[in-house]
């Protein structure tokens, strides 16, 4: 159930070129947040909320991490706040990623700032003995991150599109370099996830759109995407951010 909360900047660390990853404590959202949930962030100075994805959550220390780009007037003020201030926060938002029983192989696709929440499943997925290969992208050497978090899962690939570190090029050059899987779970901009899913038809695939949400409670119509059938649409902030990729259209 979705809860307002109060939480505490535990940590606050500029992780890679305008990315920044803080840790917020909060017994609530901490004990029931899963993998592909959001928080809705109310920033000062700013009506509309901030919707960001959850990168982790550490249940003993009852803290939850969240990853984001300093983009917009939003998310540059976040990045302001100190250790031990607070923030007002709507959670854990949205539908998550839900593993499928039988699996045990996952192939975890992330691109830019649509790696964070992937890295929370891979985490959930090797818990329970899943066998996970990541390949992340990103735009250039400076904005890395996680690399070796997500080798602690599996086999890892990192592909930079200007080939600075790691392999040249984008994602979807290496989806079909790796061996057999049960089911992917991908996230990032939307010409990646809509490549992806066409190289990978066929396969079972779960996407997140998060990375196209805007006002995040239904009120802009921004997110709006239509069903596969074409018959009917989805909001990705109140029905997804997680859609089965048969689900919608790209
Ligand atoms: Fe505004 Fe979904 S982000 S309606």
């Amino acid at each position: 159930m979705i809860r307002r909360e109060t939480v505490m900047i535990k940590n606050s660390l500029d992780i890679a070129a305008d990315t920044v990853e803080m840790t917020l404590h909060n017994s609530y959202l901490s004990k029931n947040a899963i993998p592909g949930q959001f928080l809705h962030i109310l920033v000062e100075g700013h009506t509309l909320r901030r919707p960001i994805s959850i990168a982790d959550v550490n249940n003993e220390e009852e803290t939850i991490t969240i990853i984001f780009k300093k983009l917009g007037s939003g998310t540059k003020c976040l990045s302001a706040y100190e250790i031990g201030m607070t923030l007002d926060v709507l959670g854990p938002n949205g539908n998550g990623f839900l593993l499928e029983s039988k699996d045990s192989t996952l192939l975890l696709v992330g691109g830019g700032v649509g790696v964070p929440p992937l890295h929370y499943l891979g985490k959930k997925a090797s818990e329970k003995g899943v066998e996970v290969v990541s390949i992340l992208g990103f735009q250039n050497k400076e904005s890395v991150f996680y690399e070796e978090k997500f080798k602690q899962f599996g086999k890892t690939i990192v592909v930079t599109n200007d080939g600075s570190y790691g392999e040249r090029g984008y994602v979807t050059d290496f989806v079909q370099t790796i061996g057999p899987f049960d089911s992917y779970y991908s996230c990032g901009p939307a010409p990646m996830l809509h490549a992806l899913t066409k190289k990978l038809e066929g396969h079972r695939g779960y996407i997140s759109l998060e990375e196209r949400m805007t006002c995040g409670i239904g009120a802009c119509f921004a997110c709006v995407i239509p069903t596969s059938d074409q018959l009917s649409y989805r909001k990705i902030c109140a029905d997804g951010p997680v859609f089965s990729a048969k689900e919608v259209v790209l």
